[in-house]
């Protein structure tokens, strides 16, 4: 497919931390898939992570490159996606201000990713104004690329819904620019962290995609199983045991199939059960580990892509900016840049 006629996709992640199996199952996978087809734009969203970590910005220019150590280390292909960051390109903020005159305050106070957040992080002050436009500044990553679909998960939708609202009230008040983006909704396996609750970094119970073979088959072993057996001779179920899904997601089927039978007939126990686990897990991320080793080692590399990313990216936002300004009649005559 020539390049011009393939769909645009976008997507963005918060530089809060090193990625984790949840995010990799979560959103990397699909992300890896959509590559394949599609012209992908995917960036780091350190304004947004701005937006809660104000106090201590300092831990976030860190994660930028890690997590773009992350992204190559998975496979996703810079040939092939542009990468780069929000904060290099200024046109965004540009385009959230313009976003911001003509959105309804009360479309972002009824959000609910909104009000779930400010409950949730009740620790932080969040009832700040950059907060509230969360979803106008997402509503400009997206529409200033014109994509036409947003790879996110369930918790984003109210902000690519809000995206289309906006997109709709642009096109009607000034001139029909942007289309409205889908949502491509990222199916996410039930994983938990290794303790049962949701892996999060917050709770400290995350397997890394940069964890080495060790570490990781540790973590493993300490991963809560089927809490109704608490003996080894018990049968056991595999539906109530935490490290299953992981089995799912790194066994051939035929191994699944053995590893539901001898747990339930008790003949297989849960320390052998995640001994197995561990190994195949330990393979499989064998290659990933070993490209972020290369990666970490080599930060030129990273930097030429984000650079290489981030001209990619401010051209088609300059393109955009250009026509945004024509339509609502604003000239740069008397701009300084
Ligand atoms: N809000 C997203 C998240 O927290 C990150 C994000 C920012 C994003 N801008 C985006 C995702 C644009 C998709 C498209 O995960």
């Amino acid at each position: 497919m020539a390049e011009e006629t393939k769909r645009r996709i976008l997507s963005g992640m918060r530089p809060t931390g090193k990625l984790h199996l949840g995010n990799y199952y979560g959103a990397l996978c699909n992300w890896l898939r959509l590559q394949e087809e599609y012209e992908c734009y995917y960036f780091v969203a350190d304004w947004h992570a701005l937006t809660t970590e104000y106090e201590a910005p300092q831990s976030l220019s860190g994660y930028v490159t890690e997590m773009v150590i992350d992204w190559l280390a998975v496979g996703l292909d810079p040939e092939r996606c542009t990468f780069f960051v929000q904060s290099a390109i200024p046109e965004h903020a540009e385009l959230y201000l313009i976003f911001g005159m003509f959105t309804p305050v009360h479309w972002l106070e009824r959000n609910p990713t909104y009000k779930e957040q400010v409950q949730e992080l009740a620790h932080k002050e969040l009832t700040t104004y950059g907060f509230l436009g969360y979803p106008v500044l997402q509503a400009a990553d997206i529409l200033m690329y014109k994509a036409d679909g947003v790879p996110v998960g369930v918790d984003q939708v109210p902000h690519v819904e809000m995206t289309r609202e906006i997109a709709r009230r642009f096109n009607h008040l000034y001139r029909r620019i942007f289309p409205e983006p889908q949502v491509l909704l990222t199916e996410v396996p039930k994983l938990t962290g290794i303790d049962g609750r949701k892996m999060s970094k917050s709770y400290d119970n995350c397997i890394y995609l940069s964890d080495p073979p060790e570490v990781m088959t540790k973590k493993v072993m300490q991963m809560v199983t089927d809490v109704g057996r608490p003996f080894r001779k018990q049968p056991g179920e595999p539906d109530r045991c935490l490290a299953f899904p992981f089995q799912r997601l790194n066994q051939p089927a035929e191994k699944i199939e053995e590893i539901i039978r001898a747990c339930r007939s008790a003949e297989l126990g849960c320390v052998d059960c995640k001994k197995m686990l561990a190994q195949a897990m330990v393979a499989n991320f064998a290659p990933i580990y070993e490209k972020h080793l290369f990666y970490a080692e080599h930060p030129e590399i990273v930097r030429d892509v984000l650079l290489q990313g981030n001209r990619r990216a401010r051209e088609v936002a300059r393109r955009t900016m250009a026509e945004v300004r024509e339509a609502i009649a604003f000239t740069l005559e008397f701009q300084l840049w």
